[in-house]
């Protein structure tokens, strides 16, 4: 426990934006009832380690490719959790599955940002640009993001916050992810996290 907050964990695996959403909200207040203590990166090169090192956030790198094998990577992961006493875990860009051995353990306390409002364009297969794709491909006019609770189904977990995003005539998958990260992804996930760890002290009090 630190100082009466919940301590989090956050997974990532490439830019880390919503990592850095996440530290400059804890930063301003919006997230208070809970603190970043550590940063799993799934890839060494993930640019995310250079803003957790900035922001001085402890931060490990687990690939699963040096673990060998789903089990491995796993166990690993729940041993660092243990190590720095984490009580949720926020997936922010982290693009590896979670066996349901795994997500077993933390029943309601792993969160997830998904950029699409769920059920669209969501589950195996939809993730980072490809969402987007998916979404100008179909000709929706309207897209968003989801921050949801983590369970053994690909994004079927419990909702917790939408917010929607309106598709630009002209739009590439980028103009649109950008759009999405920066209209719905980087408000919601920080307004998430607080809600969850604060709902999570009041359990603990
Ligand atoms: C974000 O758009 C996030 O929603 C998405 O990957 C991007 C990571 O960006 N996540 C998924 O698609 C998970 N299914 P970031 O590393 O800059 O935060």
């Amino acid at each position: 426990m630190s100082e009466g907050k919940i301590n989090i964990a956050v997974f990532v695996s490439g830019g880390g934006t919503n990592l850095q959403a996440l530290i400059d909200k804890q930063k301003s207040g919006v997230i208070s009832s809970g603190k970043i203590k550590l940063v799993i990166s799934s890839r060494e090169d993930a640019y995310a380690i250079k803003r957790a090192k900035k922001a001085g956030i402890p931060c490990e790198v687990v690939s699963k490719r040096e673990c060998g094998s789903q089990q491995e990577f796993e166990k690993r992961i729940l041993s660092l959790l243990k190590e720095y006493n984490i009580e949720l875990i926020v997936l922010a860009g982290f693009m590896s599955i979670l066996s349901e051995n795994f997500t077993a353990k933390y029943p309601k306390r792993i969160v997830n940002v998904h950029p699409s409002l769920i059920p669209s364009f969501c589950g195996k297969g939809y993730f980072g640009l490809h969402v987007h794709e998916a979404a100008l491909a179909y000709g929706v006019k309207v897209t968003g993001a989801t921050v949801h609770y983590v369970n053994e189904i690909p994004d079927g977990g419990e909702i917790i916050m939408q917010k929607a995003v309106e598709v630009c005539d002209g739009d590439t998958p980028e103009t649109l992810q950008k759009r999405v990260m920066v209209n719905a992804e980087w408000i919601i996930l920080p307004q998430s996290v607080e809600k969850v760890s604060a709902l999570l002290l009041k359990e603990k009090s």
